[in-house]
């Protein structure tokens, strides 16, 4: 685990993203501020509609077009901005320096492409390496991320394999150049839970060996928890709070985070009790509060009025928004 911070690898900083909907351009990442340092692995976490993936989509550019549009911000990844990068560039850094994993397999890969051909591509593209050297490569990085028969596999097409085999693929894709950077936006969700835990297993270990940093996006706590070094807290397009993971955990500090760590499943509960969920629902981008949007969340007027919180270090390394009524510590900062 670390706990201070060397010099990031991957820094993301006032970003502001919009989608167009029929309520016009709405922001629905808000001045977010991240860093990843490098072989740090770093987590997003927050539930479903909260702005993770519009994160994602807008460091390496995927954002759905026409609707998706970055605002503002700059994403520097070793030092340069990848949202004003020539797309050039950026085609490089996206297949050869930062690997991308999505949560559905299926989309990301051509169904009309052996699964050994998608994998050697990036090799002969980015590594320069021949069609031979790359199948070879190809072979052994399914055997990596534990495919059986990885050389019959290989001749095979996506929809010949399961759910689990198809996000090994694409972890052996994203790894395939040994990235610096993986970015995984919910890579085991559409997985049941024995997968789960397989998949992530193995993309950590993977991570280690490769010294790759990561972002790990989850609505799971829990995956969160058990992953990552950093860990962000979104709520409705705004980093509510940002610690590394022991200090998040021990001593979470904003009440989205205590509710979303006591809306949790506990490993002691039985399977099928309810989760005593955060009351309410994530607004829609054009419900979105200027101030304080969890107490509108919780249905009460912020402290603060209009006005957005500060969001500044509490402690060394912990940072959360302040607003008094959702972060004890407002008073003393
Ligand atoms: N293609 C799109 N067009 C318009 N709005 C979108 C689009 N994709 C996502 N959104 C909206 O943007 C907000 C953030 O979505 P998203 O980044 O997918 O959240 P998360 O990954 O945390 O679940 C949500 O309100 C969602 O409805
Ligand atoms: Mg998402």
């Amino acid at each position: 685990m670390m706990d201070t911070l060397p010099a990031p690898l991957l820094e993301i900083r006032h970003l502001t993203t919009a989608f167009t909907g029929k309520h016009g351009l709405l922001p629905v990442v808000d001045d977010v501020n991240l860093s990843i340092p490098p072989g740090a692995c770093v987590g997003i976490v927050g539930e479903s509609g909260c702005g993770k993936s519009a994160v994602a989509m807008s460091i390496v550019r995927l954002l759905p077009q026409p609707s998706g549009r970055i605002l503002a911000g700059h994403a520097l990844f070793r030092g340069k901005d990848l949202l004003t990068m020539p797309t050039r560039g950026l085609n490089t850094i996206r297949g050869a320096h930062i690997g991308v994993i999505f949560q559905e397999a299926m989309q990301a890969l051509n169904p009309v492409q052996r699964i050994g051909d998608q994998i050697a591509e990036p090799l002969m593209l980015h590594l320069g390496m021949s069609e031979g050297e790359a199948h070879a490569r190809a072979v052994q990085l399914l055997d990596a991320v534990q495919v059986p028969a990885p050389a019959q596999r290989a001749q095979e097409y996506p929809h010949s394999l399961s759910g689990g085999m198809r996000q090994r693929v694409m972890i052996a894709i994203a790894l395939a150049c040994k990235p610096e950077l993986i970015i995984a936006d919910e890579p085991t969700t559409a997985l049941d839970a024995t997968v789960q835990r397989q998949v992530l297993a193995l993309l950590r270990g993977l991570q280690r060996e490769t010294r790759a940093a990561t972002l790990l996006i989850s609505h799971n706590l829990s995956i969160v928890a058990q992953n990552c070094d950093f860990v962000y807290v979104m709520y409705a397009g705004r980093v509510v709070e940002s610690a590394s993971t022991k200090e998040l955990f021990t001593n979470p500090q904003h009440a989205y985070t205590r509710a979303l760590l006591s809306a949790t499943i506990r490993p002691e509960m039985p399977r099928k009790s309810p989760l005593t969920g955060i009351p309410g629902s994530v607004p829609a981008p054009y419900e979105y509060a200027t101030g304080c949007r969890f107490c509108q969340r919780m249905g009460r007027q912020s402290p603060l009025g209009p006005e957005r919180p500060h969001f500044a270090e509490i402690a060394p390394g912990h940072f959360a928004e302040l607003c008094p009524a959702c972060c004890d510590m407002a008073a003393d900062h």
